[in-house]
């Protein structure tokens, strides 16, 4: 096959990394793309949302199957395109179709599913500017802290968790009124806070089966200690040692089945990975929220524990298939750190030299914000590379991308000293 991934982080060039070692894959190409895809595919210089751009490309390049990274491309419906246009209908997409692609464009959306489903999470009620004083109200009949989610797409920066009243009342007002978040906070929902410890799952779909990839837990915040601001991600570890045979069981049963038949019953056309954000609470696994796509960084913990030729697997999902196929899983424990440009997640210098990336020999580096500039690399993004190691433990991972991580060198780099501290 020859095989596309769009999207330019740490995640797509996991993907690469693993592709590239399939039997399956014939030629490779990443979309954009960055320094570590060009090494070991063709970096296409297209934008992941301009289709007409990526429809050509796959004409010219014979392009079998494509895999959608990021979530922007899905719910603005690029499987749709494909399956629409004579000449690409053929073309595999790994990625749900625009309908389904909501459970992550609209928080109000998974909401609904998740009750139609009886599916565990937060009680929540969503509100619009027609009836922002009955929100005010249900704040009223919370317990602090209360948590604020704009229903839309917002890079991430949607939800607000807030300790006072007035401070919820005053956001959901700027957020519905006066459009904090754009369009995304035309609606907002707001929802019970839940107490506990967050995991991360993730489940591959062909719409009729599901295979479980391993669980993992990532690090959102830029301080140590869990401090400071939200980020796209600092790390991640997996398998996640809380998550027991057990507390896994009911996570299949009680979350990941229902899913899989609830897309079936809604008629939801899905072909590609589900991450359900989860949180423990107490005993009992709830969903805080869905993502159409794969994590960042969880993807460069996650896969590189997958035996499994990705081609295979792909292809399966593509054909309906999925059944067939077995999911070999690395027993050991992988970490991931990210090193990113300081200053991020507000405003950074971009263009630092970045060196000693091929002294690092004990761990795999995923290239996120970093781009080829003449010979050299350069960070070109706020997270700028991930470093993964694998260990008998995971604590025997998180040190040997430590001492991985001595290697590296650009201006102003910053990490997080203290992945794993929590477990
Ligand atoms: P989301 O974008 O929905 O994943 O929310 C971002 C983060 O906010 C999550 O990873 C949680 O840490 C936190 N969060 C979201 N919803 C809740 C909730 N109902 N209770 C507690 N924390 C939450
Ligand atoms: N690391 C969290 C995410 O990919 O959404």
């Amino acid at each position: 096959m020859n095989i596309l991934v769009l999207g330019s982080g740490g995640r797509e060039h996991t993907f690469a990394w693993k592709l590239a070692q399939s039997k399956r894959c014939k030629a490779l190409f990443v979309a954009p793309g960055n320094s570590g895809t060009e090494a070991i595919a063709t970096n296409l210089n297209i934008g992941v949302t301009d289709f007409e751009v990526i429809k050509n490309s796959v004409i010219q390049n014979n392009i079998d199957l494509v895999v959608v990274g990021p979530e922007d491309p899905l719910v603005q419906g690029i499987h749709d395109f494909f399956l629409q246009d004579s000449a690409l209908k053929n073309v595999a997409v790994i990625g749900p179709q625009k309908a389904a692609a909501e459970l992550e464009g609209s928080k109000e959306f998974a909401k609904e599913f998740m009750m139609r489903h009886n599916i565990p999470t937060a009680a929540y009620e969503s509100f619009t500017k027609q009836n922002v004083e009955e929100g005010y109200k249900f704040l009223e009949s919370l317990k602090p802290p209360y948590v604020l989610k704009a229903d839309g797409l917002a890079a991430g920066k949607g939800v607000l968790i807030l300790n006072d009243l007035n401070e919820a009342k005053a956001e959901l007002k700027s957020m519905l009124v006066d459009g904090k978040f754009g369009e995304a906070s035309t609606k907002v929902v707001i929802e019970e806070f839940l107490e506990g410890i967050e995991l991360s799952c993730f489940v591959l779909t062909d719409g009729k089966d599901y295979k479980i990839l391993p669980t993992a837990k990532d690090y959102k915040r830029i301080g140590e200690g869990d401090t400071g601001l939200n980020t796209g991600g600092m790390g991640a570890i997996s398998p996640v040692p809380f998550a027991t045979k057990g507390f896994l069981d009911r996570i299949e049963n009680e979350i990941v089945k229902p899913t899989v038949e609830g897309l079936k019953k809604d008629n939801l056309p899905y072909v590609g990975f589900i991450f359900i954000g989860l949180i423990k609470v107490g005993d009992d696994p709830k969903v805080i929220e869905y993502n159409v796509r794969m994590g960042d960084p969880e993807t460069e913990a996650v896969l590189p524990r997958l035996k499994t030729d990705l081609g295979d697997i792909f292809e399966a999902m593509a054909t309906q298939t999925l059944s067939d196929v077995n999911i070999e899983i690395d027993d050991r424990a992988t970490t991931t750190i990210m090193l990113v440009s300081g200053g991020y997640p507000e405003a950074y210098e971009k263009g630092k030299e970045i060196t000693g990336i091929e002294s690092v020999t004990d761990s795999l580096v995923f290239h996120a914000g970093a781009k080829a500039q003449d010979d050299k690399v350069v960070t070109s993004g706020g997270r700028v590379m991930a470093v993964t190691s694998y260990g008998n433990t995971y604590q025997e991972a998180v040190k040997k991308s430590y001492q991985s991580i001595e290697n590296l060198h650009f201006d102003k780099m910053y990490y997080r000293k203290d992945i794993g501290f929590d477990l």
